[in-house]
């Protein structure tokens, strides 16, 4: 497969498994190219053109240093120079492949946000409500991600000469579709029942054994699940944490996620919200993984590192 191929596998099986469905997706990327058309000439130069065929900006293809046939990947769940000095030294590394987003990906992070708007849409929560909420939370994310040091492993590859991809939303969609058919096929009634079932999923399995297993953040084993919502797996980052009250009003009692700071914990408390964390690390693997089993399936050889927990599913 070349680098394009595989960028363009991500985003497809992305939309596929992407919570609003793939028409809705593609509806998305037409109002984008819409808008444009509607800019003035100065306006268009600046345009992030990759938008009209890719709806999660936060996955990009980062250097292409040497477009060939890809073989052997090294792919982690952060990407820093170290990594790329150890692809260096590994040798016979066709394509690097970090998770979270780097360069132009991390500085477009906060656009992937507005997906959580519409899946807590699905879940009850009234558009209106969710977009209102999520405003202030995306540009406080635009605003974080602005002071960053996006470029330092993408000028890393390119001065050591490394192709370089970052694959974020597009990942973390699967992670989310593959864990809602798993709890909507098995149905916890408590949430003991649902730790159960996260903990059977091999990823969190493996992270259990050093101690980043799935745990329960707000609420007790005996408590009864109520309806369970996948609104945190995907979608950029945390959301705002004044949503939770609106959640419970939508019906929502638990909430799995992969991780959740103490503002948000402290929200979903007092709203009587039940949050299981799965385990950030590891729910990143999960949705990886996914993936990469669709390289691998193609003859691609995989070197797992930096925090990847490795499953092949083929
Ligand atoms: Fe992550």
């Amino acid at each position: 497969m070349t680098i394009k191929e595989i960028y363009n596998l991500a985003i497809e099986i992305g939309k596929e498994n992407d919570f609003r469905g793939k028409e809705k997706v593609n509806e998305i990327l037409k109002t984008k190219k819409d808008k444009f058309e509607k800019l003035s000439d100065t306006e268009k130069e600046d345009f992030d053109k990759e938008s009209f065929e890719n709806p999660y900006l936060d996955s990009r293809i980062l250097n292409i240093a040497d477009d060939k046939e890809i073989k052997r990947i090294l792919v982690g769940i952060d990407i820093e120079p170290a990594e790329i000095l150890l692809a260096k030294e590994i040798g016979d590394i066709d394509l690097i492949i970090s998770h979270h987003p780097l360069g132009r990906g991390l500085a477009s992070l906060s656009d992937v946000m507005d997906l959580q708007c519409d899946i807590l849409n699905q879940y009850g929560v009234p558009i209106n409500i969710a977009e209102g909420l999520m405003k202030e939370k995306i540009s406080e994310v635009a605003r974080g991600v602005n002071r960053l040091n996006h470029q330092r492993a993408v000028d890393t590859a390119k001065i050591l000469g490394f192709n370089l991809m970052c694959l974020h939303t597009t990942c973390d969609n699967l992670a989310a579709k593959f864990l809602k058919d798993e709890i909507e096929e098995e149905k916890p009634e408590r949430i003991e029942d649902l730790m159960k079932i996260l903990k059977e999923i091999p990823e969190y399995k493996e992270a259990a054994k050093y101690g980043a297993g799935p745990k329960i953040f707000v609420g007790d084993p005996e408590r009864r699940c109520g309806k369970i919502s996948l609104t945190e797996i995907t979608g950029g980052t945390e959301g705002s944490p004044k949503l939770y009250e609106k959640m419970a009003q939508a019906g929502i009692g638990t909430v799995v996620g992969m991780h959740i700071s103490e503002e948000h914990k402290k929200e979903a408390e007092m709203a009587n919200i039940n949050v299981v964390i799965a385990g950030h690390i590891s729910s990143d693997s999960l949705g990886v993984n996914l993936f990469l089993d669709e390289l691998e399936k193609r003859g691609i050889e995989i070197i797992p590192c930096s925090g990847l927990i490795r499953v092949s599913r083929l």
